[in-house]
C-alpha cells in the first residue's frame, strides 16, 4: 500500500550543523546537544524548518564522526540519549524536524563488528566486510581521499587479507551482500526513526556494492536496497524522510530518486560548483545548462541545494575546463586545496564581497529544490586553511565578541578548534550579536530573505523553472510558476552594471512587485521590459493582477 505522506520537505528551509561546533553548554570546550538545543529559538527565528546534524554517534573521531564506532549511541561529549530525546521534543514543539547523518557505507576499525570480524578468518563477523588476497580486485573503482589513499584495499596483518574501503583506510567498507548487514543498518534507522527523529542524510550512498568490472558507484543492487529501505520507512514511520548523498554526473545523482519509491531527496552535486563557474566567467549558461539537465524530477522529490557544506567544495563530477576555472579562481592558495576540491567557506570564497554573497544567496533561494544553509554562513564567517583535513570549515560557531566568540565558556586552550580570528572576519567583529544589532547585516538580510522565501514558499520550492531568452549572457532571468503564481528572478553575475530588455509578451498586463520591499514597477506592455542591474545584483519580482488602488500615479 502506498502512504501518501505529507511533502514537508518540498517547502523546508534546511540548516547543516556539526554538534561539535555550534555551542558548548557545559564548558567541556565542544560544543554539544544540549547546546544545540539551547540555541534552538536561534535557529527557528533564522527560519530553519529542518536541521541536520552531522554525525554524533560514538567515534574515535577521526574522520569527524563518519568513523563510527557504535551506532546505537552517542558521543559522551556530545551528551546522552535522554539529552538527544530532549532536543527532539523541543524542536518539534517549535515545528521544526531535525534529520541526522547516517554513515552507512561503512564504520569505524574501532567498532566491535571489525574487531571481531579481524580476530580471526572463521569469526561470524568477518562476512560483515569485503576481504581478498588480492588487492587488484575492483580496479576500476576510483580512490576518493586522493591526498591520503593510494589504494582502496588495506591490509590487515593478523587475519592477512585486504578489506575493502572507499574513504580512509580506517573506515572499512560494510559488506552489503550479507543479508545481516543489510537487516541491522535498517535496524539502526529504526532505533533513531521510534525515538522522534524526522529522517536521515544517507553518507556516501553510492558505494555501498561492489562488482567486478564496474566503478563500483551506483549499482542497480544500491538501488534496490534503498528501495527496501523507503518501503520500512513508509510502512513503520511515515512521513520521515531519505536525503542521499551521491556526488554524482547529474543522470546517475537523479536516479536516487527511483520512481518517488527511494529517496524522497538529493543533494544537487551537479548544481553547486556551476554557480561559482557562472560567477567566475561571469556567464549564466553553466546554470542553464546544468538547471535543464537535472530537471524535471518526480513531483514527491526534490533537490537539496547548496553553496557550501562541511567538506571541501568537491570538483570530481566537473569537466577538466570547469575544476581549472575553479582552481585559479577560487583557490589560489595550495593550503586551500583538498583532495579533488577546495576547502574554504562560503565568505572567503567571494573574497567576502557583499552583493556577490547575497546574490548567491538569491539564487540558493529561488532555484527548484529545498535550500541548505551551512551553519555560520549567515553571519559570513570565514575559515581557517592552515587547520587540517577540513576543518578549517568546522570552527566554533561565532555567537558574540565575548571570549572564545561565546561558544564555550572553557579556556581558549581547551577549545576543540580555535575561533577565527584573522582580521577580515574577526569573531569580535563577525558574530550573532553584533549582527542582530546591525540593521544591515548579512544575518538581518539572511533572515529577512528567508522569511520573504517563506511567503513565497510553494512557488519557490515546488514551481516550475523556465528561462527566458535573451541577449545578455552576464544575465541569468527565469520564472518559476506554481498555480496561479509567477516570480520572475533576474541576476546580474557579472561585475560591472548591465542592462537588460526582456521581452514578456504572455505577462502582459501583469505587474512586477519587489518580493523583498513590496516596490511596485510599471506594469508590462507589449514593449521589451527594461532593467537596469548594478554589478553583482538581482531582482526577485512577483507579478500580480494590477487592482484599481495600485495603479501608477
Ligand atoms: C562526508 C565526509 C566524510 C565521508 C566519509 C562524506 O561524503 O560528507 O565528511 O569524510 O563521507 O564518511
Amino acid at each position: 500500500m502506498h502512504v501518501d505522506v505529507p511533502l514537508w520537505y518540498r517547502d523546508a528551509i534546511f540548516y547543516e550543523l556539526p554538534v561539535k561546533s555550534f555551542y558548548d553548554s557545559n564548558g567541556d570546550g565542544i560544543g554539544d546537544i544540549n547546546g544545540v538545543r539551547l540555541k534552538l529559538d536561534y535557529l527557528h527565528a533564522l527560519g530553519a524548518d529542518c536541521l541536520w546534524l552531522l554525525p554524533f554517534y560514538n567515534s574515535p573521531m577521526k574522520d569527524d564522526g563518519y568513523d563510527i564506532s557504535d551506532y546505537y549511541s552517542i558521543q559522551p561529549e556530545y551528551g546522552t540519549l535522554d539529552d538527544f530525546r530532549l532536543l527532539l521534543a523541543e524542536a518539534h514543539s517549535r515545528g521544526m524536524k531535525i534529520i541526522a547523518d547516517l554513515v552507512m557505507n561503512h564504520c569505524s576499525d574501532q567498532h566491535s563488528w571489525f574487531r571481531e570480524a579481524v580476530s580471526s578468518r572463521e569469526s561470524p563477523r568477518r562476512q560483515w566486510f569485503v576481504w581478498s588476497d588480492d588487492a587488484s580486485r575492483y580496479s576500476g573503482a576510483r580512490i576518493i581521499f586522493t591526498d591520503t589513499e593510494i589504494s582502496n584495499w588495506a591490509w590487515e596483518p593478523r587475519t592477512k587479507q585486504y578489506y575493502w574501503h572507499r574513504f580512509y583506510s580506517h573506515q572499512p567498507d560494510l559488506n552489503y551482500d550479507n543479508p545481516e548487514v543489510r537487516e541491522e543498518m535498517k535496524n539502526v534507522m529504526r532505533f533513531w526513526l521510534r525515538m522522534g527523529l524526522d529522517g536521515f542524510r544517507c553518507d556516501a550512498v553510492p558505494y555501498l556494492f561492489e562488482r567486478e568490472g564496474t566503478t563500483c558507484e551506483n549499482l542497480p543492487e544500491t538501488h534496490a536496497y534503498f528501495k527496501e529501505v523507503r518501503r520500512m520507512m513508509e510502512k513503520e514511520f511515515p512521513g520521515t524522510i531519505l536525503l542521499a548523498e551521491a556526488n554524482q554526473w547529474p543522470s546517475d545523482a537523479k536516479a536516487y530518486f527511483g520512481d518517488q519509491d527511494e529517496f524522497h531527496m538529493a543533494f544537487n552535486f551537479p548544481l553547486m560548483p556551476r554557480i561559482f563557474v557562472a560567477l567566475a566567467k561571469e556567464d549564466a549558461y553553466p546554470i542553464v545548462n546544468i538547471v535543464k539537465e537535472i530537471i524535471p524530477i518526480p513531483e514527491k522529490c526534490d533537490w537539496a541545494i547548496f553553496l557550501r557544506n562541511h567538506d571541501e567544495l568537491t570538483l570530481e563530477m566537473v569537466t577538466s575546463e570547469e575544476r581549472d576555472i575553479m582552481y585559479s579562481e577560487y583557490a589560489r592558495h595550495p593550503k586551500m586545496r583538498l583532495n579533488i576540491g577546495i576547502r574554504r567557506r562560503l565568505a572567503p570564497l567571494l573574497d567576502n564581497d557583499r552583493a556577490s554573497l547575497e546574490l548567491v544567496h538569491a539564487l540558493l533561494l529561488s532555484l527548484p529544490g529545498s535550500p541548505v544553509l551551512y551553519y555560520g554562513d549567515e553571519i559570513g564567517m570565514g575559515d581557517n586553511i592552515y587547520l587540517g583535513d577540513r576543518n578549517g570549515v568546522r570552527t566554533p560557531m561565532q555567537w558574540s565578541y565575548d571570549r572564545n566568540a561565546g561558544f564555550s565558556s572553557a579556556d581558549t586552550e581547551q577549545l576543540f578548534s580555535p575561533p577565527i580570528t584573522s582580521p577580515n572576519y574577526h569573531y569580535g567583529n563577525v558574530n550573532v550579536d553584533s549582527e542582530n544589532r546591525l540593521p544591515t547585516s548579512m544575518l538581518n538580510w539572511v533572515r529577512k530573505m528567508l522569511s520573504v522565501r517563506k511567503r513565497y514558499a510553494q512557488v519557490m520550492g515546488r514551481g516550475s523553472i523556465k528561462f527566458l531568452e535573451h541577449r545578455n549572457r552576464h544575465v541569468l532571468s527565469y520564472i518559476r510558476s506554481y498555480g496561479e503564481d509567477r516570480m520572475l528572478c533576474i541576476f546580474n553575475l557579472s561585475r560591472k552594471p548591465t542592462y537588460l530588455e526582456l521581452s514578456l509578451p504572455e505577462f502582459s498586463g501583469l505587474r512586477p512587485v519587489e518580493a523583498i520591499s513590496g516596490a511596485q514597477f510599471p506594469r508590462i506592455g507589449d514593449l521589451p521590459y527594461f532593467f537596469t542591474l548594478h554589478p553583482r545584483s538581482f531582482f526577485w519580482l512577483g507579478l500580480t493582477e494590477p487592482t484599481g488602488s495600485d495603479e501608477e500615479g
